[in-house]
């Protein structure tokens, strides 16, 4: 019996930075999911998912099945390791979680790097040292590609990359650009909480890939007006600002949050290394205020949390985390007020939402193995 767990993540502030080569600060955190099973020698693949079902097919004809979509993830990956040149036999796998889908804590990123591993080990893929980032990085890669091309999101390389080289109470600083990551070490004195709204968000089914082409939209005008840039991570708000009678108001929009955002990781990349908890909090609010106003992919209900932690003792940040369009927020907080702040932000959410929230004490937990 073979065993492969991935972490989900938390993007700590960064938001749709990565598609835009731009910068995030993000970790592993310690909710997963777990792919576990044994070798077949009749070609066939039995997956087994605890939360949605069955799925079965051979190993020479994966494709997708419209009955069967969480199987995308998993069969995306197969097909990827396909295509790079690995050759590997049927199998039987149990997927197994404690990450809840649809709250922005990356399940699906997570059942992807687990699928990976699981096949390398059962198959003995010569996936090259996992022990060397750069060999986890393309791995992540890969994954991405999974979901991309097979799935059908066009997600960027965060969540694959942050779930395959995250460490225990570190931050992973995500050079998006050149694919490098940088652990960052926590403060011990905080924790992160994370609440969900209780209205799930489903990257497939969102506005994800709309928010990325009106990114991609903005590129095209700067290029057009012969202002040099490969993608947003090439200008600064003030280039933005200065052109602003170029765009259309919401690629205006757009680019503004992303360009500011950039900057707002690297503050925050330096406010943690000098234990600055109360800076990075401030950023993680104005992250959320340029969700909120200008990229849009916030919510009422994610506005609401965040109003609410507010005006919590013992939280210093707040702002949505992942993509948007519904899912939860992370909250920087107090360890010593960890309990009663989640226990009293669910309970005024609930009151002023009327829906039902659910929230998690997560760590910054090691990367996937
Ligand atoms: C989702 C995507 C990531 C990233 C975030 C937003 O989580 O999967 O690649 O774009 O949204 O920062």
């Amino acid at each position: 019996m073979v065993s492969a767990f991935a972490p989900g993540r938390l993007e700590l502030i960064g938001n749709h930075t990565d598609y835009n080569e731009g910068y995030v600060l993000a970790f592993a955190i310690n909710l997963g999911i777990t792919a576990e099973g044994d070798g077949r020698d009749d070609g066939t693949i039995k997956l087994h998912n605890t939360e949605f079902g069955e799925d079965s097919f051979q190993v020479n004809n994966i494709d997708k099945n419209v009955r069967t979509p969480w199987a995308n993830y998993f069969k995306g990956v197969l097909f990827q390791l396909q295509q790079a040149g690995m050759s590997f036999g049927g199998f039987e796998a149990t997927i197994t979680g404690t990450l809840p889908s649809g709250v922005g804590m990356s399940s699906s990123a997570a059942v992807a790097v687990a699928t990976a591993l699981f096949v390398q080990k059962l198959f003995n893929l010569n996936l090259g040292d996992l022990t060397d980032p750069v060999v986890r990085m393309n791995l992540a890669v890969l994954c991405r590609a999974a979901e991309n091309d097979f799935v059908g999101v066009k997600c960027g390389i965060l969540d694959q990359a942050t779930s395959l080289l995250g460490r225990k109470d570190h931050a992973v600083f995500l050079n998006c650009r050149l694919g490098t990551a940088e652990l960052v070490p926590l403060h011990p004195d905080f924790c992160f909480v994370v609440c969900h709204t209780g209205v799930k968000h489903m990257l497939l089914s969102s506005k994800y890939n709309q928010r990325r082409s009106e990114c991609a939209e903005a590129v095209r005008i700067l290029q057009m007006n012969k202002i040099p840039a490969q993608s947003l991570r090439d200008v600064t708000f003030t280039d933005i600002q200065q052109n602003a009678g170029l765009f259309q108001p919401r690629v205006f929009q757009r680019a503004m949050h992303v360009t500011t955002e950039n900057e707002r990781v690297l503050a925050a990349a330096s406010a943690l290394l000098q234990s600055d908890m109360l800076t990075l909090g401030r950023l993680m609010y104005e992250s959320h205020a340029s969700s909120r106003e200008a990229f849009e992919n916030s919510t009422p209900f994610l506005d609401q949390l965040v109003e609410i932690a507010g005006t919590l003792p013992g939280c210093v940040g707040a702002r949505l985390t992942g993509g948007g369009f519904g899912g939860a927020t992370i909250n920087l907080v107090y360890r010593t007020h960890a309990e009663s702040f989640m226990t009293e932000l669910m309970r005024l959410y609930r009151e002023k939402s009327g829906k039902e929230p659910q929230a998690w004490i997560v760590e910054a937990s090691d990367g996937a193995a």
